[in-house]
């Protein structure tokens, strides 16, 4: 058989790991009752209104979807006081992340992100072979003043998560205003909102939309809104950005259940408040929980925090799946992601992590 080289970048490409699925755990370990806290999804599922909307349309399964988009980006313009020109839809937002790249950078140019950011930027910036400059993280956090230091000739793009994933760290408004007046206005700042909807008292993006025409917000409805299995996000950007990112986007790339499904979702203002108190809450139990266990975590502002195990990660992931709790070893030595559960998932995490890393002893009830 003869040998088919791949491009240069996708032949030294390590794919992306996704978190490890319910069904996958119960056949290889044969137990159910199984607790998923490892990819960053809306423990109250989706809105009662998403789903009423979806079955109403199941029967135009048989037509091909509006490749416009005309209802969502109809709802986006109304809510985010944006014009359709400025929209683009992905297939989730992870779909948007490689036109971004695809769109700005060639194999010649180099894209900025930083250290523990966002797996996905490095996969795609591999995949068309440009120079990845991944920037030190200060702390966990974005260190934006570097970031823009480290901005070359031939940086193209640059790559912010806000709040970052898989360390739930957050900047200010007034950080991101002086490193955009840093940034050459030829260099696209790609501004990944994916957690937004969880604290969106901290960040105004579409302010800095309107007054830097360099920046792309990227949006999905995965997370808060509850339709990751849907594949929906959008981004925002000027009307030329936006223009050479619908060139490339696959024409049909957001199906049609999937639009109707966001439309639900973006007008259930009172779910989206349901899922930040549910949220806010579940971050209490689990920063009090790792209190009382003696373990340091990183203040997150998203929907899962990074918590020191003070142990091998992947050592104490395998003991927690034997528990029949999936979390998340995302390459920070001692380190495991946890999404924030209900009550009840938390607090089944947080003894199965007691148990395995044989703190029992440490747990309030231990002390009584
Ligand atoms: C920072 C960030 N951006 C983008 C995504 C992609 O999400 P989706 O493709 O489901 O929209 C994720 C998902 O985990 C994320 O954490």
């Amino acid at each position: 058989m003869s040998f088919v080289p791949a491009n240069e970048g996708i032949s030294k490409l390590k794919p992306y790991q996704p978190g490890k699925p319910i069904s996958e755990l119960e056949r290889e370990l044969g137990i159910t009752d199984i607790v998923k806290l490892a990819s960053n999804e809306n423990p109250l599922g989706c809105s009662d209104q998403v789903k009423q909307a979806v079955a109403a349309e199941l029967a135009e399964i048989g037509r091909y979807p509006d490749g416009g988009g005309f209802i969502l980006k109809d709802q986006i313009c109304a809510q985010f006081g944006v014009t359709a020109d400025c929209i683009t839809l992905g297939n989730g937002s992870n779909d948007l992340l490689e036109m971004f790249a695809r769109a700005f950078v060639s194999s010649s140019d180099s894209v900025v992100y930083s250290q523990h950011a966002f797996a996905v930027y490095a996969l795609v910036t591999q995949a068309i072979n440009a120079q990845a400059i991944e920037v030190p993280a200060k702390g966990f956090a974005h260190d934006l003043d570097a970031m823009a230091a480290a901005i070359q000739d031939n940086t193209k793009l640059i790559f912010i998560a806000n709040p970052n994933n898989p360390t739930g760290t957050w900047f200010e408004e007034a950080e991101f205003e002086a490193f955009m007046q840093k940034v050459p206005a030829s260099v696209i700042v790609v501004l990944d909102e994916a957690y937004v909807e969880y604290f969106p008292e901290n960040f105004n993006s579409l302010k800095f939309l309107a007054q830097y025409p360099n920046i792309i917000v990227s949006r999905t409805l995965s997370k808060c809104y509850g339709l990751a299995a849907l594949r929906v996000g959008f981004a925002l950007a000027s009307k030329q950005v936006t223009d050479f990112l619908n060139r490339i986007r696959q024409p049909f790339n957001v199906n049609h259940l999937a639009m109707v499904a966001a439309v639900a979702a973006l007008k259930d203002e009172d779910f989206i408040e349901q899922s930040r108190i549910v949220n806010k809450a579940g971050m209490n139990q689990l920063e009090q929980g790792f209190q009382s266990l003696g373990l340091d975590y990183v203040a997150s502002r998203a929907n899962f925090i990074l918590v020191d195990v003070q142990a091998d990660a992947a050592q104490t992931f395998n003991a927690l799946l034997k528990e029949g709790v999936i979390v998340r070893p995302v390459g920070i030595a001692n380190h495991l992601r946890v999404s924030i559960g209900t009550e009840t998932e938390n607090a089944k995490f947080l003894s199965a992590l007691a148990k395995v890393l044989d703190l029992a002893s440490n747990t309030v009830e231990g002390k009584a």
